[in-house]
């Protein structure tokens, strides 16, 4: 029978009666675009915003690399990629490109297959290096003894963000101390900039000058407020409340300000949030991200509690310090994020909140996953927080110039972050082993000299 019904005779017909299905099912609106149509698990990256489906396929179900680009092509341009797609229009690399075709996000970076796209960044085998530099064994003495699927091992190189492993870049930090003589990150200054900038200069207000509509005029905010630095601004109660706001009057109150308030003063902040996990399905219109949804350990009782803006900022008291150690704790549960508490960094931090040590010598969660970046406003160059935590997490070698080497040695950053055991204790003890990156880069400069002097002779 069904020998029968597959003879040629009936394939035609039941092919079209599949493809009419699907596009009178795509336009009645229910298509394909369902959960249950995933032929396997989709990756920790995106399993957030699967739901999307429209995000990254087209109608027909294809995925277009204009979606990829549209939201990562900043950061990768950012990291300055050693393998970006311009590094391919080289007619030489015909040849690479029909082995493995790296103009393409998708060939390296599939989704829904089981056992390729669970926790890994990438869904290429690890020795993909090979199809295009598979002389570098013999070319480079160096790298005799290598195997072609440990390239990206222990701290080595990556394929996309290469700036703190660049053979100048490390030859210039050689032989630095462990931890350096002033182990400090930069200090914010948003705020000074701002007053510096307003005009006509901006009038500090106190208590009795809030603008709340007498319903909601509770003390404990009106206090909270007052003490805040969005009081010491200028900022007042209508800026956040007021939907339509004509002068110093709300018009309209409403109780719950949403992110796009905060957006209008704070677009680098908001941006950041929006490109990271934690606003990700913001970012595409879905309702926002609890950690009902995560995958990794969560705090039983904040599985309800919605990431947005003041899911870490309680939304009256603008103080940034419990912020960055405390409100991370209310949700994450994890062993890297419980170790925390006895890491050497938090001791750090506990003695920076009470004065002990000066400002920017403290190590909370924030000071790595929220790092501090220069950003060019206004014309000035200020320091900013990036609120995209995922901006330096992975590969880990990224954390090492934003956040690290404000106070480690190089050699000392890359050992840590290499050390697997360092991840689960958050970074409390010295790293098991060092890896061989750096002396293999003093050989070189010792047999570049060599030469360069027997030149001379
Ligand atoms: C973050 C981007 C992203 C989202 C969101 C997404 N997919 Fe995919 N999907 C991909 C990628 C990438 C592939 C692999 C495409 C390739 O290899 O050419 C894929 C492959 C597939 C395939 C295999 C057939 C094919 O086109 O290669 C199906 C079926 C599929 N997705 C269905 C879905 C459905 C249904 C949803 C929503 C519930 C969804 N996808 C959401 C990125 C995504
Ligand atoms: C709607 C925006 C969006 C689209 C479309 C999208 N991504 Fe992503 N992607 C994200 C976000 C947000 C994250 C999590 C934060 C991060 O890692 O930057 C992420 C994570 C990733 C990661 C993992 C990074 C890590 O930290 O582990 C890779 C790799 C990646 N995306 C590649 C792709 C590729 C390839 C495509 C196209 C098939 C694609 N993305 C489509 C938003 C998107
Ligand atoms: C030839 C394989 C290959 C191709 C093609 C490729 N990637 Fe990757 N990508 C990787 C690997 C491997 C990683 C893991 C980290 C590393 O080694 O750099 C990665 C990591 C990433 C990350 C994580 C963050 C980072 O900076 O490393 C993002 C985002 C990403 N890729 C996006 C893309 C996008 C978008 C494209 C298409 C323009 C693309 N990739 C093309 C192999 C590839
Ligand atoms: C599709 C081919 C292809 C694949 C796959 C590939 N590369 Fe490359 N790689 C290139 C090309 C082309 C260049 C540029 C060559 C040049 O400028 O001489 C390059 C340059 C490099 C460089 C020197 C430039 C720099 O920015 O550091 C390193 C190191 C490197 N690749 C390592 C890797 C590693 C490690 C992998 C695997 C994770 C990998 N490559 C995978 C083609 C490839
Ligand atoms: C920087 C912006 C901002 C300013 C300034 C601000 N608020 Fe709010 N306020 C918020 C946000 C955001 C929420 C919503 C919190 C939430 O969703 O849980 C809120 C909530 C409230 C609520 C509801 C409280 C509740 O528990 O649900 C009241 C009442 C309120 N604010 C009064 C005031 C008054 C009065 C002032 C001035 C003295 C003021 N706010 C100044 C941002 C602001
Ligand atoms: C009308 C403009 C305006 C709006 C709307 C606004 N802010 Fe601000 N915000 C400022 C200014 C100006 C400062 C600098 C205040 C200072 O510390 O002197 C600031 C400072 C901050 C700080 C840093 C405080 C510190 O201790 O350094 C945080 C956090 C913050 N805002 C969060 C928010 C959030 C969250 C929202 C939305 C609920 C919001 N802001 C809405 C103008 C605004
Ligand atoms: C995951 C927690 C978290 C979320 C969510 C979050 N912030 Fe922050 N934010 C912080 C921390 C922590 C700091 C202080 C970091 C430091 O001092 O190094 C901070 C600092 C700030 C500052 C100080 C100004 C600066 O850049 O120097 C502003 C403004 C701000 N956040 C606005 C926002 C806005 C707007 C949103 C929503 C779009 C938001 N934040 C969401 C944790 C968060
Ligand atoms: C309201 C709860 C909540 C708060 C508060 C919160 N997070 Fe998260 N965080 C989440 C959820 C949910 C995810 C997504 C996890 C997943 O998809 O598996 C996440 C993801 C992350 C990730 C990315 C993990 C990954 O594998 O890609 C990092 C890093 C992170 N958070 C750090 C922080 C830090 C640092 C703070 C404090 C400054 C913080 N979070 C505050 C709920 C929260
Ligand atoms: C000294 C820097 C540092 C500090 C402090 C730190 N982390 Fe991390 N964290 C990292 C690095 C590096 C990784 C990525 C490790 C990797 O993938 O190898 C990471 C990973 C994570 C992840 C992802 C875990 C996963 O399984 O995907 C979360 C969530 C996280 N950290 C939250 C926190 C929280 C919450 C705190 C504070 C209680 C904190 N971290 C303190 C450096 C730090
Ligand atoms: C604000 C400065 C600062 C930043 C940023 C910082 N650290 Fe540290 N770290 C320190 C100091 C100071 C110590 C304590 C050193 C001591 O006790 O001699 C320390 C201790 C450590 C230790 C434990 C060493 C031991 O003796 O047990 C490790 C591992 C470590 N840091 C790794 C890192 C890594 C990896 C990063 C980047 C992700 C980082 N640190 C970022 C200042 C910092």
């Amino acid at each position: 029978m069904l020998h029968k019904m597959l003879s040629y005779r009936f394939l035609g017909p039941i092919l079209l009666i599949i493809v009419l299905g699907y596009f009178v099912a795509e336009m009645l609106g229910f298509g394909f675009r369902q959960p249950v149509f995933l032929p396997g698990k989709t990756s920790s990256a995106h399993h957030q915003i699967e739901i999307a489906c429209d995000v990254c396929h087209t109608p027909l179900g294809g995925v277009k690399q204009e979606a990829c680009l549209d939201c990562h092509k900043d950061a990768l341009k950012a990291d300055s990629d050693s393998h970006a797609i311009k590094v391919f229009n080289d007619p030489r690399s015909y040849a690479l490109l029909a082995q493995i075709d790296a103009k393409k996000c998708v060939t390296c970076h599939a989704e829904h297959i089981a056992d390729k796209t669970g926790n890994k960044v990438a869904s290429v085998p690890d020795d993909f290096c090979y199809a295009c530099h598979k002389e570098i064994t013999t070319e480079r003495a160096s790298h005799k003894d290598f195997s072609m699927d440990g390239c990206t091992a222990s701290g080595c190189h990556n394929y996309h963000d290469n700036q703190a492993l660049y053979e100048n870049f490390i030859a210039q930090h050689l032989n630095e101390a462990n931890t350096l003589a002033l182990p400090r990150v930069p200090a914010r200054n948003m705020a000074d900039i701002h007053r510096q900038q307003a005009t006509p200069p901006l009038k500090t207000l106190i208590g009795t000058d809030h603008d709340g509509i007498s319903s909601a005029n509770d003390a404990g905010i009106v206090q909270d407020w007052a003490a805040s630095g969005h009081a010491h601004s200028g900022v007042n109660c209508s800026d956040c409340h007021s939907l339509t706001k004509s002068g110093a009057v709300a018009k309209e109150w409403t109780n719950k300000p949403d992110i796009a308030v905060c957006e209008n003063c704070h677009k680098k902040e908001t941006k950041g949030f929006l490109n990271g996990k934690h606003g990700m399905r913001l970012a595409v219109n879905l309702s926002p991200m609890t950690p009902e949804m995560a995958r990794i350990p969560m705090k039983d009782n904040a599985h309800n509690k919605e990431l947005n803006c003041n899911s870490c900022h309680s939304p009256h008291r603008s103080d940034t310090k419990e912020v960055a150690v405390e409100a991370c704790l209310t949700c994450h549960d994890d062993s890297h994020s419980k170790a925390y508490i006895n890491s050497p960094h938090h001791q750090l931090w506990k003695k920076e909140i009470t004065g002990e040590l000066p400002v920017g010598s403290g190590v909370s969660c924030a000071t790595c996953h929220l790092p501090r970046l220069p950003e060019k406003e206004h014309g000035l160059e200020s320091i900013l927080v990036m609120h995209n935590q995922n901006m330096n997490l992975r590969p880990n070698s990224k954390m090492i110039r934003s956040v690290c080497m404000n106070c480690h040695g190089l050699g000392f950053s890359l050992d840590a972050l290499a050390d697997p055991a360092l991840m689960i204790n958050n970074y409390s003890t010295l790293p098991s082993k060092k890896i061989n990156t750096l002396n293999m880069i003093q050989g070189r400069k010792i047999m570049k000299k060599q030469s360069s002097s027997d030149d001379l002779k």
